[in-house]
Formats: structure tokens, sequence, C-alpha cells
């Protein structure tokens, strides 16, 4: 072999054996756990390797069965699982004595040549033990698979670990929910926040209100970009027949699927407002009892959407409700909404101005405190606790009730004060219905808000004693979100992020490292056929002025390592094209518009961006 053939076989074996490093070197893991030690050696396994748990324990059982479908579905090799004594094992071992360290929800994992054991304190830290060894198999289909030696001890920062899935503007069909919890215990979430109903359908089934899904749960079908498409009313005589809802069967079943899975669900019934679906199914609910139909759009304050807190019945009809999903859903805590209500209907009805009186409320707000604390009370009688958006704030908050932090951290800060416990979900930092990246390249939806920015957040906020923040919890509102795969894809990655940020310890963060972890994932979702963003690679652009008052135009790229390239003449730019240098660029006379594109190691990795001088003025 001459020289030049030797380096170039060099070259090669470099290219393959980094190909295949993935898994080999490159577990990564998230979130991050407390400690990883890695060690010499490795294990190997392959379909014959069984799964050890303890004898006569059906739910580590039941642990063991889904970590070993999850498995399959990784590497094709479906495990056996068994009590008896094997060499070469995958063992889950439950804690004779209390490790304190693990708490409730931590385990440890030691790989050595030998065997894997995952120990913990209950079922589920053996549950989450079993979700970080499935980020240590490489997720490629294959007979035998092997994987370093390590050690990990792991816990987590915060008890709720919530994603909520709105599925009233859209409606998702029980294995959609069951996809979605599926994905989330992959990240050691364990909230499951379900919106279950609002202007545009009531979802679930409540046996003595049957008209709540009958007519509730369908709006008329539209279908453009949404956001604009719902504001063309109904004609006369349309049919309504998009939507759908859960049947109490089908909800018992998502309860104990999720349960498996140590996911909690919290139900969220939305009152006083939110509610025209309601109202659409029994219009006397309403203070002017006026008829009218299930939203197809984003209705907030578009018609009469709240309860009437002066009429009694609908406190009757509020406590059969919230006694079906008590019995339904066997969580500690109910959300009952209680955001964006438009007091202004209440303003001109007699019953509600008879309450005001009777009850010496001296405004709206506090009428609408009113109206949560009796529902607490019904909550109460069920043996339930209450949590709502940080509007039930608002005119005193009502005993026992627990916030739901979203309009900023100041409804936890507020709630603290008052001695109350918060769960974060600030709109800065864990809406994920907002845009992720640049509005021209994803189009459509509310605010915005990059991966990098979710990574920044810290649950517990200034001046609070941590003991008073339960978690935090990504929403997905589904407003913009008109198909499962859209949920997924504005759901992932930012959830991943979302994850460490409330399952590892505070001050671990670097977000670079964090990229090339999260790159890492991207290939399991691919795996997994798991719909994300890649938003990350797509220029950030923006317009500035200069002190000479000269527009000129940056990038600030999310992510390291990436080349963008760019045109002013309509022109497809590739990395033959202009590149940016990280100094503003001057617009060249004649030009309005500039196209621009990501590259890394000479490759396209970003999507097109193609924006024109004048909406991006129109953005300074
Ligand atoms: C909310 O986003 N309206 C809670
Ligand atoms: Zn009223």
């Amino acid at each position: 072999m001459n020289k030049i053939s030797f380096l170039f076989a060099c070259i090669l074996l470099i290219a393959i054996s980094s190909s295949s490093a993935f898994g080999q070197n490159r577990q990564s893991l998230i979130p991050q756990p407390v400690e990883r030690k890695d060690l010499p050696g490795t294990f190997s396994f392959t379909s014959k390797t069984k799964v050890i748990i303890p004898s006569e324990n059906p739910e580590i059982r039941e642990t063991a069965e889904i970590f070993a479908g999850q498995l399959a579905s990784l590497t094709g090799n479906k495990l056996l699982i068994t009590s008896d004594k094997a060499k070469r094992s995958i063992e889950l071992r439950l804690n004779n004595a209390d490790n304190s360290r693990l708490g409730k929800e931590g385990y440890s994992i030691r790989v050595s040549t030998l065997n894997v054991i995952i120990s913990a304190n209950s079922p589920a830290g053996l549950f989450y033990g079993a979700q970080t060894f499935l980020q240590l198999v490489p997720p490629v289909k294959n007979s035998s698979v092997t994987i370093p030696c390590t050690e990990i001890t792991d816990y987590p920062r915060f008890g709720w670990r919530g994603l909520m899935l709105d599925v009233s503007r859209h409606f998702f069909t029980k294995d959609e929910v069951k996809r979605f919890i599926d994905q989330m215990v992959k990240y050691k979430y364990n909230v499951f926040h379900w919106h279950l109903t609002d202007d545009n359908g009531w979802r679930v089934e409540i046996k003595a209100y049957p008209k709540l899904t009958s007519v509730g749960a369908w709006s008329v079908a539209r279908t453009g970009r949404y956001g604009s498409v719902y504001f063309i009313p109904e004609e006369s005589g349309e049919l309504a027949t998009y939507g759908g809802f859960y049947t109490q069967n089908v909800i018992r079943e998502i309860v104990e699927y999720a349960a498996a899975r140590f996911v909690t669900i919290v139900p969220e019934v939305d009152v006083p407002a939110h509610s025209r679906a309601a109202i659409a199914a029994y219009p006397e609910i309403s203070c002017s009892g006026k008829p009218t139909t299930v939203s197809a759009g984003t209705s907030n304050g578009i018609g009469e959407n709240v309860f009437c807190v002066g009429n009694e019945d609908n406190f009757k009809m509020l406590d059969v409700i919230f006694g079906e999903l008590a019995s339904l859903f066997p969580g500690e805590y109910i959300h009952i909404g209680g955001d964006e209500a438009n007091r202004e209907f209440w303003k001109g009805c007699p019953k509600c101005r008879q309450r005001m009186k009777e009850e010496n409320l001296k405004n709206l707000p506090e009428l609408q405190s009113y109206f949560t604390q009796r529902v607490s009370k019904i909550l109460q009688s069920k043996g339930k606790k209450l949590i709502g958006w940080d509007e039930i704030l608002e005119g005193g908050l009502a005993p026992d009730a627990t916030v739901m932090s979203w309009r900023g951290m100041e409804g936890a800060i507020a709630a603290a004060k008052a001695g109350h416990h918060s769960v974060m979900t600030p709109t800065q930092f864990c809406y994920l219905d907002y845009l992720q990246g640049e509005k021209n390249i994803e189009r459509v939806s509310f605010g915005y808000l990059r991966a990098k920015r979710v990574y920044e957040f810290e649950p517990v906020p200034e001046g609070v004693e941590a003991g008073y923040i339960l978690g935090g919890q990504g929403n997905v509102w589904t407003e913009f979100i008109p198909n499962y795969r859209r949920v997924e894809y504005m759901t992932w990655p930012r959830a991943l992020i979302l994850a460490e940020v409330l399952w590892s310890p505070k001050g671990k963060r670097n977000w670079d490292e964090f990229v090339s972890r999260m790159e890492d994932h991207f290939l399991r979702f691919d795996q997994a056929e798991v719909n994300y963003s890649t938003s990350i690679y797509d220029p950030e652009i923006a317009m500035v002025k200069t002190e000479k008052g000269e527009f000129r135009i940056t990038f600030t790229p999310e992510i390291k390592g990436l080349d963008i390239y760019y045109t002013f003449d309509c022109t497809f730019p590739d990395k033959f094209s202009a590149k940016y240098n990280g100094k503003p660029i001057q617009t060249p006379r004649g030009s309005s518009e500039i196209w621009a594109i990501s590259y890394r190691s000479g490759k396209p990795i970003g999507r097109l961006l193609v924006i024109t001088f004048e909406e991006l003025k129109a953005r300074m």
C-alpha cells in the first residue's frame, strides 16, 4: 500500500468506526443524571438475555413488561422476564432498606461486564432506571448489543414534571394520547395534564349530562391556515361534524395506561370561562341563556363562554360533573382552569349582581373568587385538591388551592406569599405551542420560544422558598396544531430540554454540551418515527440600525458550528454563496429580500429562509 492509499484507508476506517460509535461512546443521557461514572469493559446482551425481577410483584412485573417492550422496539430483541436466577442478566432489584438519597423516584444502575443491576426504593424508581438504561442502548436494530460499563446514581429535582395537551381545540385519539404518554415517560415526565374542555369541544363523557359530548364535542369543520380559518362562521344548516370525545371507558383505559408508566393524569375542566362548548350543549348555564355553537376556532372572549355565577343550578351541575371526574381520575388534583374569564358577561346579569349583593362581593374578580371557592368546596367533598391557572389568585385564593403560574413567574411569587404551592408554566419558557424558530419558516403560531430559551428556565423564582414550587410543565395548546404529527413537532425537542430542567440538578447546565446530547436523541426520534423540529439549525435573522441610521442584517444562530450562506438576488443560496462572517451585512442597492440557509461541515442542515426587508423592518 502506498502512502496515499494508506492514508485513505485510515480516513475510511475512522469514518466507519465513528459512524458505528454511536451508542458505544456517545450514550447521551437526557435528563442528565446526578452522577455517572464510566467503568472499563463492556456488557453485551442478545435476545437470550433475561430480565430478572423479584418474585410475586405484579407492579414490577408490569414495569418489566413495559421495559422489555421498549427495548424490543429499540433493538428488535424481546427479552424473557423471570424471577429465577440467570447469568448475564438485566436485573430490576427493589432495595431491602430504603436508600434515602434515592427517595421515591430515584434509582441506581450498575452495568458491569457480567450483568446489569437497576435498583431503587420503589417500582417508580425502577421504571426511571429502566428508562435511563434504554438510553445506554443504541437506537439500532441489532441481535447483539454491547454497551460500556457504567455506574449511575440519579434522582429528580422536582416531583411535578408535566406536559399538558389541549385536546379541545383539536381532538386527538386514544392512541395518539397513549403515544404522547409513551414519549413523555422516556424522559421521566410524571404528570399528564389533560386539557379536556374549552370553547372548541367538550371531550369527556359525563353520564348525567350527555349533551356535553353529543353536542359539545362537535364543531363545523374548517381546514386551512389555523388562526384565520377559525373565524369563518357557520353557514345556516351547516352540520357540526368535526371533533370527538373520550367515553368513560376510554378515559379509564388511558388512566390505567398512564399509571402503569408512573404518570398521574391531572384532568382539566376549564371553568368559569372557556366554556362555549358546554354552553352550546346547555345554553341555560350562561348569563344570557342564548343558544350558541361550539366554536371552530380560538374564541377567547368571542361569544359568550362563561358560566353564570348567580345561577345556583350551575353549582349543582358542577357538583355532578366534578363528581364523575373525581371517580374517573385517581390523582390528587383536579384542574379547574379559571383563566381568561371575560367578566363583562357577569356585569349586566341580574343573577350575578344579586349574588354579589348577597355575598358582599365588591368587584368582578371577587365574584370569580367566590365561584372558585365554591368549586374548591365541591372538589374537597370528592376528596380532591383544586389547581387552577394563576387568575384564581385575583379576588382572593381559595384555601388549599395550588396555582399554575403561566403569566410569568408572578403567580407563583404571590401564591408563595399567601402560603400556597405552585407549578411553573410561564409562557416565556414553557409554552410549547409558541414558534420555536424563524416565523417565516415555522409559519403559524402565537408567540415565540426558541429551544435555547427553554434551557435557561429556572423554575424557582428569586425570593421564593423552593418548597413552594412543586415543579414545572410544558403546555401544548392546540389552536394552531391541527394534527398529531404537528403536536409531536411542537413538543420535541423542547420537551427534552424541559425534562432536563425539571429532573437534573441545578447548576449543571451547559447549552453547547446539551446540544450534542440532544442531537443524539434526534436519532432516537428518527428511529421511533417521532416528529420533531430541527429549528435549532435554522438561522435567526434580524435587521438592525447603525448609528448612522443605515439598515444592516444580522444572524444569531442558536447553536455553534453553523455556516450561514445568503443571497440578495433571489437565487437559492448554497456553500458557494456569500458566507455570514458575524458582522452586520449591508444590503445591496436594488435588493428587497434576503435568502439564507445554514450548512454544517459542508452540508445543508437548516431550512431555506426567504424574507423581505419590509418584514424585517416591521419587526424592529
Ligand atoms: C392559558 O394559557 N390561558 C392558561
Ligand atoms: Zn350571570
